[in-house]
């Protein structure tokens, strides 16, 4: 028998009830077949959580997830509640509580889906946004002072360290050495002349020490208007904390839906649990239809279990995601007709039909 891995399951709000389900069923499917265990506890936490007890988690909640090994993710907020309280109270509390300071946001063409970038195939769009994921721009460090006042200001401070940069740069090198050995440093130094330098130098210093990786340095303007019209020449991809946040939109965007984009907020050293979620929010307009798109959520199943170890298992997933986009098993927002749970099943159809060893 196989290991046994605590997961803790966040549905969160709107689709979050939909799509970490179908996730949850792929799970399944992949750890029957490859033997091992996921010992899963749900939670109910969340912005329809706050409705009830006026808090986004109990108490107690960082305490009782510290102890499982990854946290499988939907996304929080509802229009009905204070839309400034999901990320400070849920998402951001997570994040910096353990320490989860990548943030890996992997971009990518399907098969059978078609790009808004009508001339670009599969091949060109294959890369990672790292986003530093513990500082920056979001540490939500400031004030607002005489709001309603003539007078009134307001300001959010940006703090950068050189262990926060260092310990993202090697993380990001270390990924590039396991795919195209590709750094670009997605940056706005010119203009952010104290921060972002600081970012830089620390980079450039960290980069020394991987001669095998190529490294170049991007701006951000530069970088976006990149996405769409070359971004085969991406590779890793390294940025902040809020160029990050708006670069992997961008990123599920040109994959050609948000609902597409997987993610992990990752803890490297393990020393705490890691969580895994997909890239956009909520999407309180489409819930309760059975139309989300469930990839994104299946996709981040793929790289908790490849950050867990059940690296093969991941890998089966992805081929399950392929085959089923390839055959035009696509949701509405890629102009499909299949349901959030019939994509799912086909994902677990994939797997339960395909030998273990052709893998
Ligand atoms: P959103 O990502 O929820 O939705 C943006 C657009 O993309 C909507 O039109 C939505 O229908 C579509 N979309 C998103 N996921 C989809 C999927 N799986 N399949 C098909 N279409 C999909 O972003 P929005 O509207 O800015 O925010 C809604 C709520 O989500 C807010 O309360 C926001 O704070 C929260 N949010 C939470 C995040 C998290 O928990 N990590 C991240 C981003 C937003
Ligand atoms: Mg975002």
């Amino acid at each position: 028998m196989g290991k046994t891995y605590k997961i803790a399951v966040v549905n969160g709000d709107g689709i979050g009830a939909e799509i970490v389900p179908a996730g949850v069923s792929v799970l399944d499917a992949v750890a029957t077949k490859y033997g091992f265990k996921l010992d899963k506890q749900e939670f109910p936490f969340g912005a329809g959580y706050f409705k009830e007890h006026g808090k986004f988690m109990s108490d107690d909640a960082l305490e009782t997830l510290k102890k499982f090994d990854a946290i499988f993710f939907g996304a929080v907020g509802l229009p009905e509640v204070d839309d400034t309280l999901p990320a400070r109270d849920y998402t951001f509390r997570v994040r910096t509580s353990f320490e989860q300071y990548v943030n890996y946001r992997p971009v990518k063409l399907f098969p059978g889906v078609e790009s808004p970038l009508r001339y670009k195939t599969e091949k060109d769009i294959d890369f990672v946004v790292v986003r530093e994921n513990n500082e920056g721009e979001f540490v939500q460090s400031g004030k607002i002072m005489h709001g309603d006042k003539p007078g009134g200001m307001a300001m959010d401070t940006s703090i950068f360290t050189r262990f926060g940069i260092e310990r993202i740069a090697h993380y990001s090198f270390k990924l590039a050495r396991k795919r195209n050995s590709k750094v670009t440093n997605v940056t706005k130094s010119n203009t952010l002349i104290n921060s972002l330098a600081y970012w830089d130098r620390v980079i450039a210093e960290v980069a020394e020490e991987y001669p095998d990786v190529e490294y170049s340095k991007m701006y951000i303007d530069n970088a976006s208007a990149s996405f769409v019209l070359r971004p085969e020449i991406f590779d890793v991809i390294l940025t902040t904390n809020l160029f990050g946040d708006i670069l992997s939109d961008l990123g599920g965007a040109i994959m050609g839906s948000l609902g597409l984009g997987g993610s992990g907020n990752i803890n490297p050293e393990k020393d705490f649990p890691s969580m895994f979620e997909p890239i956009h929010g909520s999407a309180p307009d489409i819930a309760g239809q059975n139309i989300a798109n469930p990839i994104g959520q299946i996709w981040s199943a793929a790289i908790m279990l490849d950050h867990l170890g059940e690296t093969e298992a991941a890998k089966e997933i992805m081929a399950g995601i392929e085959a089923t986009t390839a055959k035009g098993n696509l949701t509405k927002d890629l102009r499909g007709t299949a349901s959030t749970s019939e994509v799912a099943e086909s994902v677990v159809q994939f797997i339960n039909a395909t030998k273990l060893s052709t893998i």
